[in-house]
């Protein structure tokens, strides 16, 4: 049944969002929505601007979602829509309080994640940045016999941290490479997904001393928060190669820092660091054992399209009072 206009629930979308998800906004003709029309984020005072009085808010994986905000949107929000796999800019327990709906962005990114670790992670065990500088500057003299050499995964073992969606991705791609071992933790063993990757449970404490290659994998929550820290690259081999593609708040940066300065571990690739972004003086920008990309993990067309089609999806079925096609039930 269409509504009148002056009756549609309002909303505000904090980014021009890509096309499909735009799309399904305005093809819905239920929805009165504003949009902060620009790549950027919206700035704080803009954004407590313009969210009171909504019913419900589109929002990215950089704006806060804490008590203030919703306070300050009042007692007509009821759908929180985030184009995201990861919620750790929200306050859950406020979002819980208040019965507000919150839907997210899983599934339809765990291939482009899992792409863009392999890449990261063979980028920064056979030292691909350090090699197209050499030949770009000079460096490439002739072949020489142990010049630029890195690891490789055959034969290696595989420490998952977090193993969901994107960490079985990740290690089914990596199968053919002939790893010989992937070993995980989680909160709790997860016997469906690791017996497709014939992955064996482990402690923090193993699977920090048995990995050639550890790949990070999951949420940031108040429980992982730091759990990459001095203790964990301490018992990590010398050789092994740390990779982080979940969120930055996983890492001790100083403690990694330290670690690959001293050789506690061989090398890192992170797409997510903390803050985000890093500040260009960094010193772990410094570091040649050190690869660093600007959290584009997800940023495929096709993904990135079909992570704004679902957050619009999930949007309007909450207005609605409709299943959402991915709920986060808190
Ligand atoms: C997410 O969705 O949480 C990723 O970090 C960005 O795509």
């Amino acid at each position: 049944m269409q509504r009148a206009k002056s009756t549609l629930p309002r909303v505000y979308v904090t980014r021009k969002v890509p096309p499909e998800g735009l799309k399904i906004l305005r093809q819905s003709g239920q929805v009165e929505f504003e949009l902060w029309d620009s790549d950027d984020p919206v700035p704080r005072s803009e954004l407590l601007e313009k969210v009171k009085g909504v019913d419900g808010l589109l929002c990215m994986l950089t704006e806060q979602i804490d008590a203030e905000l919703l306070d300050t949107a009042g007692p007509n929000f009821k759908v929180l829509s985030t184009m995201s796999v990861g919620f750790d800019h929200i306050s859950l327990d406020e979002i819980k309080r208040r019965g507000i709906r919150l839907g997210h962005t899983p599934d339809v990114l765990t291939d482009a994640v899992a792409e863009l670790t392999i890449a990261l992670l063979l980028t920064t065990s056979r030292r691909l940045v350090e090699a197209t500088h050499e030949a770009k500057t000079g460096g490439w003299g002739t072949w020489r016999t142990m010049w630029l050499c890195g690891y490789e995964l055959a034969n290696s073992t595989v420490g998952i941290l977090g193993l969901g969606r994107i960490g079985l991705a990740i290690a089914e791609r990596l199968k053919p490479f002939k790893v010989k071992k992937f070993i995980y933790t989680d909160v709790t063993p997860r016997p469906e997904l690791a017996s497709q990757i014939n992955a064996e449970y482990v402690s923090l404490e193993q699977l920090a001393k048995e990995s050639d290659f550890l790949t990070i994998c999951c949420a940031l929550t108040p429980e992982t928060q730091g759990i990459c820290n001095r203790k964990l690259f301490s018992q990590m081999k010398s050789n092994a190669i740390f990779i982080n593609t979940s969120r930055g708040g996983v890492v001790n940066q100083e403690d990694l820092l330290e670690a690959l300065s001293t050789g506690q571990i061989a090398a890192a690739g992170l797409d997510v660091t903390t803050p985000e972004p890093l500040p260009t003086d960094h010193p772990l920008f410094k570091l040649k054992n050190c690869v660093i990309l600007p959290h584009i993990a997800s940023a495929s067309y096709a993904t990135r399209n079909a992570m704004s089609a679902l957050a619009a999806s999930n949007l309007l079925a909450g207005l609605w009072g409709e299943p959402m096609p991915k709920e986060l039930k808190l």
